[in-house]
């Protein structure tokens, strides 16, 4: 059966979502889902924007055969080529041979590369500032490299505001019948999966998303369609200062996120004693463990808060590998600009906090906080005011 939403008079959803794929480029969970969108042109030349995953590439074609009702397809527009989007294009090509393939130089290299295009059908390149027509639309292309991969371009249709944008604005979670960003509770319901989504995908590429926004700061934009999650036709403004706040590495809240790795419950309590005890501070904390977490939502939560404490064993005269693996992955992420403060566990030689120490100064570029509090196996109940003096030195910097 056919599934598409009617985007605006001549503009169709035709994409499809995935339930079924259970990590995202074969790293990031994704519980709720994830949309691959492709949008449908009729008017006077018929467009398809973008194409899907190559497991969704039945439902596509479905979408869109129902929709053209015999007429052929004129043009595949291909703003990114990652095969979560690219891949369906082989699909669409053996349905719709005569159609022109229109994306950037290195989008048709890449569809080389991984062989979706085997047709001889005829290729245009977009390229930066230049318009193409198809009747009463069209678009203009604007180059976006590295948003997320370097062949992206973005477009934007004149006569009705409408921006393809790419992965920008995408998110986790498939669309389960509801396409704009107005049927759905976004801030509720969608944005920690919308942060995770940016903060994992393309959160190493701040200035490259900073000269996207910069460019669409020049354009009268109605409507953003992204390749992944809602269409949005309102609150453009709120979602785009999300962005903007990501991709400057400016924390969201002014809070705590309080990460701790522990071997037998040591380390975790007295966490979660410092949690208490900034809580009864009046500052918002929120706790996880690193041995239990998908390190992709602690990357999202520490681009969310403006301060990180972490918590770790000392393992092999190191901190724990798990730790060490999130903190590499915040530096692959070129997340910079935290405070943090720290607390270290040893039952013999503890030797976790001042390695950390060394890390998030020197990798990070972060401020580290003192008193750091060290543990010899358990946090001991003489060791109270160690704890208060942390938790107050974190507060005054919070509310600072
Ligand atoms: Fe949704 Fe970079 O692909």
């Amino acid at each position: 059966m056919y599934n598409v939403r009617k985007v605006t008079e001549e503009l169709w959803w035709v994409g499809a979502n995935d339930r079924h794929t259970t990590l995202f480029e074969n790293i990031h969970p994704i519980p709720n889902g994830v949309s691959y969108n492709s949008y449908l042109l009729l008017d006077e030349k018929t467009v398809l924007f973008d194409c899907v995953d190559w497991s969704a590439a039945p439902q596509l074609v479905e979408n869109v055969e129902h929709l053209l009702q015999g007429r052929k397809l004129d043009y595949i527009v291909l703003h990114h080529l990652e095969p979560d989007h690219g891949a369906g294009l082989w699909a669409v090509l053996q349905k719709w041979p005569e159609a022109t393939v229109v994306s950037s130089l290195a989008a048709q290299k890449f569809m080389d590369q991984f062989g979706f295009a085997p047709v001889k059908g005829e290729r245009m390149v977009a390229k930066e500032g230049e318009t193409l027509s198809f009747g009463g639309h069209s678009i203009t292309f604007y180059a976006a490299p590295m948003v997320h991969w370097p062949d992206v371009v973005v477009s934007y249709e004149e006569k009705e505001g409408i921006l393809f944008s790419a992965d920008a604005f995408g998110t986790f979670g498939a669309l389960n019948g509801k396409l704009f960003n107005d049927e759905v509770d976004f801030a509720h319901d969608w944005l920690p999966d919308a942060r995770r989504y940016y903060t994992n995908i393309v959160g190493k590429y701040g200035p490259q998303v900073q000269a996207l926004l910069a460019k669409a700061a020049g354009l009268d934009i109605k409507m953003i369609c992204p390749l992944h999650g809602p269409v949005w036709r309102s609150d453009i403004g709120w979602f785009v200062d999300k962005y903007d706040k990501w991709s400057r590495y400016e924390p969201e809240d002014k809070g705590v996120l309080v990460v701790y790795g522990s071997m037998y419950g040591g380390t975790e309590q007295a966490a979660e004693a410092l949690c208490a005890a900034l809580t009864q501070r009046g500052v918002a904390n929120t706790l996880y463990d690193v041995s239990t977490t998908h390190v992709s939502q602690l990357i999202a939560e520490s681009f969310r808060f403006s301060h990180i404490v972490i918590a770790s064993v000392t393992y092999n005269m190191d901190f724990y590998p798990p730790v060490r693996d999130y903190l590499e992955d915040m530096k692959a992420l070129n997340l910079k600009g935290r405070t943090f403060a720290l607390m270290e566990n040893g039952t013999w030689a503890p030797n976790a906090g001042k390695l950390m120490g060394e890390f998030v100064a020197g990798e990070l570029g972060g401020t580290v906080l003192e008193p750091k509090v060290t543990m010899r196996s358990t946090l001991a109940g003489s060791q109270a005011g160690e704890l208060e003096a942390l938790a107050d030195a974190i507060a005054a910097s919070v509310k600072g």
